[in-house]
């Protein structure tokens, strides 16, 4: 009679394969976030450094601690993600990806995240309640950020948050511009591709690129590819409040190109639109009206497809 069951050997060897696979299959179920070269440090005061390094790091640097992976098991593909996504918002490794003017407006941001208590994450905080950012190291970061610019103080990207069309009651219906572009909000989570001021208006804008926009610039890519969109929001005059904080003004307008070889041949490629005030009312009489957008963008940037907010390396 044949003994069916596999000899002590064999039963070792298979238990020791199991577990050579389940270890393996672990590593791989943990491995997902690399930590990429860190290709340029913020440069920060050092108590201001050690905030940030503390709370925002494992998601906004190249310096992610993999080790906090292990305390979410089975959810590092999660975790991944948020690091991902994290990184491409704000990188304190490749701080200089950021044209100088978007540097500062990310540290408002940074101050006003935290303020807003959404940063750092609410399930990160959970697993390490020692990244919670405390009243006080608030109040340094914020003392920090009001000294990068005379002119900007620290509440300028909230006001900015609260200060749009959409949050007003006159728009019922998404307005489409007279040559057939809808307005939509969301590029607001496009990339900043720059922000400045106007010097003689003291007026703001914020310039923001879609993903195939933002790889393009990047690449170098001319002329820019089909669905490659750029759109520039402009707020009015600053003022001042009563604690001499200064605030932008009230929201003006949003200007849009879309990049459509076809579709806008007699205009170069770009789709032009424009929605004017918190109504959005859309700009022009005719749909004519984008032979004047063009006719600017034509005469002043025909080198750069007909863009001008193409940051220099
Ligand atoms: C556990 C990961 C994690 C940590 C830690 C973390 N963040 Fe974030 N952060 C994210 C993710 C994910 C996003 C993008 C999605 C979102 O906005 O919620 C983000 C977005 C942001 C944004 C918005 C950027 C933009 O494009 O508008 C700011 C500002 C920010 N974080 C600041 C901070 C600061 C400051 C800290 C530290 C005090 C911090 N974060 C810590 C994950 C993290
Ligand atoms: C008198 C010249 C002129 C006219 C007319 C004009 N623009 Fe511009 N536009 C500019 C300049 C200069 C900039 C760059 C400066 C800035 O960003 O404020 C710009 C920037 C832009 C941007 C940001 C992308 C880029 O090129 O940097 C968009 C989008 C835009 N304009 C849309 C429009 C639309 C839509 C119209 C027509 C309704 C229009 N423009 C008419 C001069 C003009």
């Amino acid at each position: 009679m044949k003994n069916s069951n596999p000899s002590p050997l064999k039963k070792l060897l298979l238990i020791t394969g199991i577990v050579v696979i389940g270890i393996t299959a672990l590593q791989f179920r943990d491995a997902p976030v690399v930590n990429p070269p860190v290709t340029a440090e913020v440069q920060l005061p050092d108590d201001v450094k050690a905030i940030i390094e503390r709370a925002c790091y494992d998601c906004h640097s190249n310096l992610t601690e993999i080790a906090w992976f292990d305390k979410i098991p089975g959810a590092s593909q999660l975790v991944a993600k948020d690091v991902t996504e994290a990184r491409s918002r704000l990188n304190f490794s490749e701080w200089d990806k950021n044209p100088p003017a978007v540097q500062q407006l990310l540290l408002w941001e940074v101050v006003n995240a935290i303020a807003e208590d959404k940063m750092p994450l609410h399930n990160y905080r959970l697993l390490h309640p020692g990244a919670t950012v405390s009243a006080a190291e608030l109040d340094i970061l914020k003392k920090y950020v009001n000294t990068l610019s005379g002119r900007h103080k620290i509440d300028t990207a909230r006001i900015i948050r609260n200060n749009q069309p959409e949050l007003s009651a006159a728009i019922r219906k998404v307005p489409v511009s007279l040559n057939g572009i809808p307005y939509a909000a969301d590029y607001k989570t496009w990339k900043v591709i720059s922000a400045t001021d106007k010097y003689d208006g003291g007026s703001m804008r914020v310039v923001y690129g879609n993903d195939i926009m933002v790889k393009a610039i990047k690449e170098h890519t001319l002329p820019f590819p089909d669905g490659a969109k750029i759109v520039k929001a402009v707020w009015g005059k600053q003022r001042e409040d009563q604690d001499g904080n200064v605030l932008p003004g009230n929201f003006q307008n949003v200007q849009i190109m879309i990049k459509d070889s076809k579709k806008y041949q007699s205009t170069e490629g770009w789709g032009f639109a424009k929605f004017d005030g918190l109504a959005l009312k859309p700009f022009g009489k005719t749909a004519a009206y984008a032979n004047t957008c063009i006719n600017c963008h034509r005469m002043l940037v025909p080198e750069s497809d007909f863009v001008f907010n193409i940051p220099t390396k």
